[in-house]
């Protein structure tokens, strides 16, 4: 089940030549504990099983025109997992680094790491600088890992950039507003958040993008992560589709301003 409110892709097929494409999709990446339990395994099969997903989805965005693809990978409320789980999500963001950056860079795709970096080990601080240094030049799909990543954080350092340019002397208190506050935050020079993904059945934002989630299309489903592959990704980007995106305005401005 999930909140579209078509509920199989065959009658959109008719949209097809024309779909509305979201420029900038997040997806909260929940449920790869339950699947496993499910399948009767530890925790930790779920979370290497959830690998061939990102791969299937990061495909899938570059297939649809997507721009910019952003991933919650570990959040900032995640280190008080218990400790050998946090390990092997660590282990596992290593081995990602070091195995699939390489074929990232080759199709393309400009990678990057968002949220508090300071607390992963140095090891794993400069394997981040490597891979993004490598593929900083990429012009295809902008793929964005958010790890030790906390909303709230992401607004207070926003805030903290901005006082520290008003005690420095270089901005007034009174150039303070959305739009500055925008540019320091995360993300600040990638296409609007059009559309944020939570799979795994529950239905909230978890400390995510709040600030950039401000007027994006919510799609939550029950499937568990390590089963969201390519076909449930494009019924996220169809269901998208369809929803009328109103901005405030009346659903008449609206259409009238689409055509
Ligand atoms: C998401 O899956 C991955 C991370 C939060 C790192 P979970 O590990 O939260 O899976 P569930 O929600 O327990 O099933
Ligand atoms: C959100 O999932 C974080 C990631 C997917 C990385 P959680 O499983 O940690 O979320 P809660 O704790 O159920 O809200
Ligand atoms: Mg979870």
């Amino acid at each position: 089940m999930d909140n579209c409110s078509v509920d199989n892709g065959e009658d959109l097929a008719v949209h097809a030549g024309n779909k509305k494409i979201p420029q900038h999709v997040a997806i909260i990446m929940d449920g790869n504990g339950r699947w496993a339990q499910l399948q009767g395994k530890g925790r930790v099969s779920g979370h290497k099983a959830g690998v061939e997903s990102v791969r299937a989805v990061v495909a899938s965005a570059r297939k649809s025109n997507v721009k910019a693809l952003t991933l919650f990978a570990f959040s900032s409320e995640n280190w008080q997992r218990p400790v050998k789980e946090v390990g092997v999500l660590m282990d596992l963001f290593m081995y990602v680094l070091t195995k699939e950056v390489k074929r990232l860079h080759k199709h393309n795709i400009r990678f990057q790491v968002i949220g508090d970096l300071s607390r992963f080990s140095e090891k794993l601080q400069k394997n981040i600088t490597k891979s993004e240094q490598l593929t900083a030049e990429n012009t295809g799909l902008v793929l964005s890992i958010a790890a030790n990543y906390g909303g709230r954080w992401d607004i207070a350092q926003a805030a903290k950039k901005l006082a520290f340019k008003v005690q420095q002397g270089s901005m007034k208190l009174d150039d303070i507003d959305e739009l500055t506050l925008n540019e320091q935050t995360c993300l600040a020079d990638l296409p609007t958040l059009d559309l944020l993904i939570r799979t795994g059945g529950d239905f909230r934002i978890s400390n995510f993008l709040m600030w950039q989630a401000a007027y994006a299309e919510l799609y939550f489903t029950d499937i568990l992560w390590p089963d969201f592959k390519e076909a449930q990704f494009e019924q996220a980007l169809n269901c998208f589709d369809q929803r009328e995106r109103r901005f405030g305005k009346t659903g008449e401005q609206a259409r009238n301003e689409e055509v």
